[in-house]
């Protein structure tokens, strides 16, 4: 069965994240709707353990625990890069690869040690999308952009794998993009627009 719409959402939402550059993303991407966003970090809340083995289903767990702890509609963002020559690894495993240290320049050269002189260096970026309020109500939206990867890695803006990620089309890696450039293409962008349009629906 499917649950009810948590939309339309008043007042405030939770980023279930304790990641910094995506709750700023977040933050920027939902100013079209103009509702206050307030990360779990800074309510202090604990970060589940990631146990489904999709996006969607890690990013439907992030929102339902932060919701059920909050008393809040939450919003999680659930997401990774996908190397085709690695069995779409490191994907749902994409933080794991950086290590306790979350350090992804030694995550950035784990792919391309893995990759080796392999010549299909196609990968995407996907983001699974998660709203759930406290009274069940929730949807999931995903959104991915194609590229490839580069090395060595260029670029200091964005996060994570950014540095070698060049998105179809584009010469510069997302690491070398300013953010409204990445927005407008990202994986983030594009699940977010499909979730602003549900909300729209729904106001
Ligand atoms: P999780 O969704 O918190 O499990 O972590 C996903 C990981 O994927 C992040 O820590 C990043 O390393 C990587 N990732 C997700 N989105 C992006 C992006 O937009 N740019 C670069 N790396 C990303």
């Amino acid at each position: 069965m499917t649950p009810p719409s948590p939309f339309p959402i008043a007042g405030g939402i939770v980023i279930a994240s304790h990641n910094a550059g995506k709750v700023r993303e977040i933050g920027e991407l939902l100013a079209p709707v103009g509702v206050t966003a307030v990360s779990a970090a800074d309510l202090g809340l604990p970060e589940p353990e990631e146990t489904e083995d999709s996006f969607a289903g890690n990013a439907l767990l992030k929102a339902r625990a932060a919701a059920a702890a909050s008393g809040r509609p939450a919003l999680a963002d659930d997401s990774g890069l996908t190397v085709r020559a690695l069995d779409g690894e490191p994907g749902i495993h994409s933080a794991r690869w950086a290590g306790p240290e979350r350090d992804f320049a030694l995550a950035m050269e784990r792919v391309n040690r893995a990759l080796g002189d392999a010549a299909d260096r196609r990968a995407a970026f996907v983001c699974a999308l998660a709203v759930a309020r406290p009274d069940g109500a929730e949807a999931v939206f995903e959104g991915t952009v194609s590229g490839h990867l580069t090395w060595p890695p260029r670029g200091d803006r964005g996060f994570g794998y950014d540095p070698i990620f060049v998105p179809d089309g584009h010469a510069p890696t997302f690491g070398e993009m300013a953010p409204d450039a990445k927005h407008a293409m990202s994986h983030r962008a594009n699940a977010f627009a499909k979730l602003l349009s549900a909300w729209r629906a729904a106001e």
